[in-house]
């Protein structure tokens, strides 16, 4: 049956991006991959053309598609917006709305790319991480939230981090099932020592491990997987963690690889239905200047391909077909180095397609 994807290229790089690794699906499709794809707005462009971040339209389209390929949202001309209407809110309410849970986002040190890194060779080179984050609970979604006046006068901010055992559980799941396919090593990351909702989550670990005999668990506090990332990031196979900690984790894990715009992820639910993004962002100061690198973007399909599609095999040679163009010496901007050939967005994009075609 045509399995049906959702097209949102969102703000900033993220239309030039996405068109890139729409020309890598054309070109799967031709070879006879089933698939249809429709294109609707979000983030900031959403608040343009029907004053919401997440217009019911695109909820709609993305509630109805079997996989939905995202770009970046948000910009400077958003920022003064109030909160609720501000792009990232369309983000937040597409994992929300569709239950996408289980955020896995890889950090994977491309051997053509060892310079790209600020840490030393031997600390990264061979680094391969995924990093599990829980998308859709915990302070990020947590009520009560707001800023409310005290009866002094003064302000005060709030929200509140809640997650219920149920919530713990199916991300220990995913993630302790991604574990079994790579290292059989989790490790999950906490602050059990103060955070009583981070008790329950090691609590919980724990329960959920007896269903994975094979797998080793370990737990670790927040602040000292941070320093450890730094340390010897090559430690870890997957981690897990919380919304909050995963965001800043991921982040943190992401520049240890030097190349922000190499990484993709995906936003799975409870049935493999997925959102799959690029993990930089929508970066407006180089916005329509055809130097963005669509690689994320790409290789964004590719997670698509595997986790949605269940067509690994095309997941595969779309990543090879990203390591013969990096092995062919084509950079662009943001992973030039002395030596290579710096491209365009859309001639990388083009030479990952020649690539598939060889
Ligand atoms: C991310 C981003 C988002 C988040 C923002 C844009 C809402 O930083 O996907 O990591 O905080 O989750
Ligand atoms: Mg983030």
């Amino acid at each position: 049956m045509t399995k049906k994807i959702a097209v949102l290229p969102g703000d900033g790089i993220g239309p030039e991006i996405v068109a890139e690794a729409v020309k890598v699906l054309e070109c799967l499709r031709a070879e006879g991959l089933d698939i249809e794809m429709s294109e609707a707005p979000v983030g900031g462009a959403g608040y343009e053309a029907s004053g919401k971040p997440l217009p019911d339209d695109t909820l709609a389209l993305a509630k109805e598609s079997d996989a939905i390929l995202l770009g970046a949202v948000g910009g400077y001309q958003w920022e003064s917006l109030d909160i609720s209407v501000r792009p990232e809110k369309g983000l937040l309410g597409l994992r929300a709305e569709l239950e996408l849970f289980s955020n896995l986002r890889p950090a994977i040190l491309y051997k053509q790319l060892a310079d790209a890194s600020t840490l030393k060779p031997e600390v990264v080179s061979g680094l391969d991480i995924m990093i599990v984050r829980e998308l859709t609970g915990g302070i990020y979604f947590g009520q009560p939230r707001g800023i409310r006046t005290l009866d002094n006068g003064e302000k005060q901010g709030f929200n509140t981090l809640v997650y219920s055992e149920s919530e713990i559980e199916r991300i220990g799941h995913s993630a302790f099932k991604i574990a079994m396919k790579r290292g059989k090593k989790l490790c999950s990351v906490d602050k059990a020592n103060v955070l009583e909702c981070t008790e329950l989550w090691r609590e919980v670990m724990e329960r959920v491990a007896k269903d994975y005999p094979e797998v080793e668990l370990l737990h670790m506090y927040v602040d000292n997987a941070a320093m450890q990332l730094v340390r010897a990031p090559k430690q870890f196979d997957v981690m897990v963690t919380t919304n909050m900690f995963g965001d800043i984790l991921s982040d943190c894990a992401a520049m240890l690889t030097g190349s922000i715009g190499m990484l993709p992820s995906a936003s799975l639910d409870a049935n493999g239905k997925g959102m799959y993004e690029p993990i930089h962002g929508s970066a407006p100061d180089i916005a329509g200047k055809n130097v963005a690198n669509p690689l994320a973007t790409i290789l964004s399909v590719a997670m698509m391909l595997r986790y949605s599609l269940n067509e690994s095999a095309m997941a595969d040679r779309i990543e090879k077909a990203v390591e013969v163009v990096l092995d062919k010496g084509l950079r662009t901007a943001d992973i030039d180095s002395d030596g290579m050939q710096k491209i365009g967005t859309s001639e990388m994009g083009d030479a990952v397609v020649a690539a598939l075609a060889d």
